[in-house]
């Protein structure tokens, strides 16, 4: 596959990672910003060039990922020429799909794509709508892709994405109750990211439980997980997280307007 990034950052770093350790065979292109990340990829892998220019990756490409801030997109986009033929990958967390759409005409096969940055490591999971087979493969590829089948669906999934730095808060919040407690900082770090790795591991596995099954069963009646628990839904943590996100996705239904 012919594959170009318009935008040359943070999670296009991650994706180009993730596609060179998989089987795939792809020629990539990276737009010429930053220029330091576009050299560092292109000095790790083979199959990476720096292009000359943005359109000199539209050119060279039949599959385009566009990687730039939303905020610069009208620009940057607005004065390249895309092909018909061309398969647009949009990773713009906000900008809508008609407004996408709008700026690569006259290429109409136009998807968005919601990659974290764990695509490096093939674990990703990546929300696609509207659903499109070329943006499924590549995002398999790099863990699991999740369709969409509507655009509602699809603004639920990005809003979704804010809960990983809360996780690592919560993660934290765990080590730094253990230190003060007396624990080392370094086996407190090691305890928690075991715990919530194995935990990671059969939330992602089990399908045929639901999580609430699984909270139930690692929760003995009477026991301490259930303490905490009631003690966390009593405070309103749960609550709390439920409306941050609803805070996060109003947010977004306004940008789109
Ligand atoms: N990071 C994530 O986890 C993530 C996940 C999903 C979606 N996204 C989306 O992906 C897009 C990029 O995010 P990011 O985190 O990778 O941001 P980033 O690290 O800031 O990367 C954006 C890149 O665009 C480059 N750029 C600026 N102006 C340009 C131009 N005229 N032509 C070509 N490239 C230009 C920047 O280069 P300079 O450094 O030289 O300015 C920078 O390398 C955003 O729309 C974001 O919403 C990000």
């Amino acid at each position: 596959m012919r594959l170009g990034f318009v935008g040359t950052g943070a999670i296009t770093s991650a994706i180009v990672t993730g596609l060179n350790g998989g089987s795939g065979g792809d020629t990539i292109l990276v737009s010429p910003r930053n220029a330091e990340t576009a050299a560092a990829l292109a000095a790790r892998f083979p199959n990476v060039t720096v292009a000359a220019s943005n359109q000199a990756v539209l050119d060279g490409s039949d599959v385009v990922m566009l990687a730039v801030r939303p905020q610069v997109a009208d620009e940057v986009l607005s004065e390249l020429r895309f092909r018909a033929d061309h398969q647009i990958i949009s990773l713009m967390a906000i900008t809508p799909l008609n407004k996408v759409a709008e700026l690569v005409a006259p290429a109409t096969k136009v998807t968005r794509a919601i990659p974290i940055p764990i695509v490096a490591d093939r674990r990703g999971p990546t929300a696609i709508y509207p659903p499109n087979p070329v943006a499924a493969e590549i995002f398999n590829r790099l863990g699991s892709a999740i369709e969409a089948t509507s655009a509602e669906q699809f603004i639920a999934f990005s809003s979704a994405t804010a809960t990983m730095a809360p996780y690592f808060t919560f993660a934290e919040e765990i080590a730094a109750w253990l230190t003060r407690h007396g624990v080392p900082a370094t086996d407190a770090r090691r305890y928690v990211g075991t715990v919530f790795q194995g935990l990671g591991n059969i939330a992602a596995t089990t399908q045929e439980h639901s999580l609430a099954a699984l909270a139930g069963e690692f929760a003995t009646r009477g026991g301490i997980n259930e303490q905490v628990v009631a003690h966390m839904k009593a405070r309103g943590a749960f609550d709390a997280l439920s409306e941050g996100l609803d805070a996060v996705l109003q947010r977004m239904k306004a940008a789109a307007r």
